[in-house]
């Protein structure tokens, strides 16, 4: 289908069994966002995920940017890991296409796939040592 299409250029979705790739798709939605539009807000609780398809985002946390996050690239998955509050604020730069995957969904597609958990696992720990250097 054309999202599975999409989603197979998600980082962390690479490598993920086809019936897997099947089963999340069902479960995301697309959404659109334009440059300067607030996607995250620190501080706040986190209820979604999202994976980028198309466009750029800037993670700032007060005035410092952290990253810029790129197409392939998925966020907001610290808070539904932690329950924290959202460690960062995510702002469009560009006209952006992305999907999101609430809360209650992210927790049911982790408890079946070892793989994504383990992805995901993975693009946390690169994230907290860069922001820890
Ligand atoms: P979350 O804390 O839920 O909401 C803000 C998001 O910003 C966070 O999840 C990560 O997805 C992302 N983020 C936080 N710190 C960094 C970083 N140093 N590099 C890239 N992305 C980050």
């Amino acid at each position: 289908s054309d999202v599975l299409k999409r989603i197979s250029h998600i980082e962390v979705m690479q490598g993920l069994p086809l019936n897997e790739q099947e089963a999340l798709a069902k479960l995301l939605s697309p959404i659109q966002a334009f440059p300067g539009d607030t996607l995250c807000e620190e501080g706040t609780p986190g209820d979604y995920l999202y994976m980028i398809v198309e466009g750029e985002a800037e993670v700032r946390r007060g005035q410092k940017v952290l990253a810029i996050l790129q197409p392939g690239e998925v966020f907001g998955e610290m808070s539904l890991l932690t329950g924290d509050p959202r460690s960062a604020t995510i702002i469009a730069r560009t006209t952006m296409e992305l999907y999101e995957l609430n809360k209650e969904h992210f927790g049911t597609v982790l408890s079946w796939s070892p793989h994504l958990a383990w992805a995901l696992s993975r693009a946390l720990a690169r994230r907290l040592k860069a922001t820890t250097d």
